[in-house]
């Protein structure tokens, strides 16, 4: 969703945000903007891609503000992009959240003159700042946070200035600290180009910063906060020869998947907790929450420990178990139903984790105890490797509790994760990339897989895809088959291939073509499927997630067929920050 960037320093501030903003592309936006001082400010909004009009940008100063957005308030359109500036032109404001009392501080400004070219809730900001403003920046954009309602994380810069004003309520901000140089950004990947010493503002901070140095105030009181270190390099953030970033995401699989094994082990001491618990429920939302419906059934199975999986956005409307532990899982550390629910079962007691990518995050903030997983940063907006290092995690937390009992399929997945990358896809492609429906069945441990399969292939090829438990077809789905409604099925080894075995074939009796996932050698599951795509025979446990990459790589593969926009689907944001 919306992004922000700002410099201050020696350099081009346009070029830097523009090069910022291309950092914060995977996140999501219709429109962006730019504005610089030097010593009037001057603007640059569009529509689109940012990279098509790199070149068109020719601001001069070396203080300066940028902006993604991500309608919300008003349609995409250059009217409606920051940086929006007051009735004079002399104030700019860049704002990420949502100002819920913007229509009655509106209202009010009209009456007291102000005029709106806008349909935003943010352009309210720059003119109450135009009323508060004699010359001291700081001092005006501190008398009008409290008229603010809601969430915001605001850069403000001022005409024949040469500093930024920012400030922090509930949306994420981070500040770079470089030699004579400061980078503001949304996260940390825009900063990483300039320094890796960051610090994350906290709620209610305001931080002001000149080419001599950086303030930051809570409460009208200079404090000192915390400097940390961005562990990710920038080389990261590259496509690195990939066409693109999903597939270069898929392929860091095999060392994201150790790396947080190896993390976890390392640490184990937040677990106790979980060995206790009398239940627990994880909150999370779209591929975060398939990955935890796999910890479920491990920590149902494994462990005997309840364990319930509610989307966090419906987590609201349930009573929170007394004594219940929940865990908030978050590749980005920024969805707001998932820092919602989690504040929510805070405030009604029940001890809370949180597992998530995103060193620093808002997540981190709410949540008393912290897990992260070792993904690297995820700039596709399809999430492939955050998925595979939440299983990592789930799978290690659940063998330290079981006392080793997935030790096997740990080892296994290692082993045999880079040769199913190499899968050959190709004729399920074919088999699937005209189809207008697909579906999408597993039992058990494979059930999750199925719907994380469904919900790759729909976000980024645009074809209706939907996950069942494949017992449920029979009750109402079966009326969909057809030879035009292809069902891709994952059929494993264990307790659920007996009846795996005559789903598939009450399917093909439908006459709906089958691309069946199973293991090397299995005959009879070969011979029913339209495409077979077998993965190497190994534990159930391990031969789920395996199969969970061969559904990333149909996924791909097929959007890639399709010619659609892989790393950015349209309507999608990779940081889902709204309700
Ligand atoms: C799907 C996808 C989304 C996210 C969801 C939660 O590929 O990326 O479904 O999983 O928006 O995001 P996080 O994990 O950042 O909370």
């Amino acid at each position: 969703m919306c992004g922000i960037v700002g410099y201050i320093g020696y350099r081009n501030a346009a070029n830097v945000c523009m090069e910022g903003l291309l950092r914060l592309e995977y996140r999501g936006y219709d429109s962006f903007g730019i504005a610089a001082v030097s010593p009037e400010i001057t603007l640059f909004k569009e529509t689109g891609k940012i990279s098509a009009a790199k070149d068109a940008v020719n601001l001069k100063g070396t203080c300066g503000i940028g902006h993604t957005r991500w309608a919300t308030h008003g349609v995409p359109s250059k009217t409606n992009a920051h940086p929006f500036t007051d009735c004079t032109g002399k104030i700019a404001v860049v704002h990420n959240g949502i100002i819920e009392n913007y229509a009655e501080l509106k209202r009010e400004l009209q009456n007291r003159g102000h005029t709106f070219v806008s349909e935003t809730d943010t352009e309210v900001i720059p003119h109450l700042i135009e009323e508060q403003y004699a010359g001291n920046l700081r001092e005006a954009v501190s008398k009008i946070l409290p008229l603010l309602e809601g969430a915001y994380a605001i850069l403000v810069i001022a005409e024949g200035t040469q500093e930024i004003v920012a400030a922090r309520m509930g949306s994420p901000l981070a500040l770079g600290i470089g030699d004579n140089e400061y980078v503001f950004a949304s996260d940390g990947l825009p900063i990483l180009d300039y320094t890796r010493s960051v610090v994350y503002l906290e709620d209610g901070d305001l931080a002001e910063v000149t080419p001599a140095g950086y303030r930051i105030y809570h409460d009208g009181e200079e404090i000192v906060r915390k400097v940390s270190t961005l562990e990710w390099d920038a080389a990261d953030v590259r496509k690195g020869g990939f066409a693109h970033y999903m597939l270069k995401e898929m392929f860091e699989q095999p060392e994201v998947f150790s790396n947080t094994v190896n993390s976890i082990a390392e640490n184990p001491s937040p677990l106790c907790r979980l060995r206790d618990a009398r239940s627990v429920t994880i909150v999370a939302c779209g591929t975060s929450a398939n990955a935890s419906n796999v910890f479920a059934y491990l920590m149902e199975t494994v462990c005997e420990i309840p364990t319930r999986v509610v989307l966090a956005s419906e987590f609201k409307y349930y009573p929170t178990p007394k004594n219940d532990v929940v865990i908030a899982v978050s590749q980005s550390g920024e969805t707001a139903d998932t820092i919602y629910a989690l504040k929510i079962a805070r405030e009604k007691g029940a001890k809370t984790f949180c597992l998530t990518n995103v060193l620093g995050s808002s997540l981190t903030r709410v949540s008393e105890t912290t897990l992260y997983t070792r993904a690297g940063p995820e700039v596709s907006v399809a999430a492939t490797k955050s998925f595979t290092a939440q299983v990592a995690a789930f799978m290690e937390i659940v063998n330290i509790i079981s006392g080793g009992k997935l030790e096997g399929a740990v080892v296994e997945i290692q082993r045999y994760l880079p040769e199913v990358l190499d899968c050959d896809v190709d004729k399920a492609v074919e088999l699937v990339k005209d189809a207008s429906t697909l579906l999408y069945v597993g039992r058990g441990l494979s059930y999750p897989i199925a719907l994380e399969g469904a919900l790759k292939m729909k976000e980024i090829s645009y074809i209706h895809a939907e996950g069942y438990a494949a017992g449920e077809l029979k009750h109402g789905p079966f009326a969909l088959l057809s030879e035009k409604t292809p069902v891709v099925a994952v059929c494993l080894s264990g307790i659920t291939y007996p009846v795996m075995m005559s789903n598939l074939k009450e399917i093909k009796a439908r006459s709906a073509p089958e691309v069946v996932i199973g293991e090397i050698r299995d005959i009879d599951a070969e011979e029913i499927a339209d495409v077979y795509l077998p993965i190497p025979k190994v534990s159930e446990t391990a031969g789920v997630i395996l199969a969970s990459v061969v559904l990333q790589m149909l996924a791909y593969k097929t959007a890639v067929a399709l010619d659609t926009d892989v790393d950015m689907p349209r309507n999608l944001a990779k940081s889902v920050t709204v309700e």
